[in-house]
């Protein structure tokens, strides 16, 4: 089971932006997290990562994952999730279903534009608020509906 964790815009120095928002971990803790999770589920997946600041550069990469079928997205799409109607409109048409990931509880920021999702009606889901464990609950709804697809 291929799995995409793409990652939006301020995302890439995770561990070092306001961690008392995001957590000191980082991408790099996320494979064992991932394995604590899952146990020995997790030798049926294999992750791949990427990370832009770009609109457009995020797009692009959903329809190459699209066109090499990757069986799952895990997208924390920072603040376009917010603003993006260009990201919703791809997700609206590409295979590989998408789970919305955020670090923090969106919901309860105090900033009410990030209550708002433009792309969660795109989603099959959305988990929020817990850091790191986040995206390994994310990626492991993904392996299990790409299983019982399977079954
Ligand atoms: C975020 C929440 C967004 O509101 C914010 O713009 C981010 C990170 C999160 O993971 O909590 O960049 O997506």
């Amino acid at each position: 089971c291929r799995i995409l964790v793409l990652n939006g815009p301020n995302l890439g120095h995770l561990g070092q932006r306001q961690p008392h928002i995001y957590g000191t971990q980082g991408m790099r803790d996320l494979p064992d997290l991932v394995e604590t999770l899952m146990g020995q589920a997790v030798d049926e997946v294999e992750l791949l990562f990427f990370q832009a600041n770009g609109e457009g550069q995020i797009i692009d990469r959903l329809e190459q994952a699209h066109r090499e079928s990757v069986h799952g997205v895990a997208l924390n799409a920072g603040a376009y999730t917010h603003t993006s109607l260009a990201l919703a409109d791809c997700l609206a048409w590409i295979d590989p279903p998408c789970v919305e990931v955020h670090l923090s509880n969106i919901l309860a920021r105090s900033e009410s534009m990030r209550h708002v999702s433009l792309i969660a009606p795109q989603c099959i889901g959305v988990i929020s608020g817990f850091g790191l464990l986040s995206y390994a609950l994310a990626i492991q709804t993904l392996w299990l509906r790409w299983t019982t697809s399977m079954a």
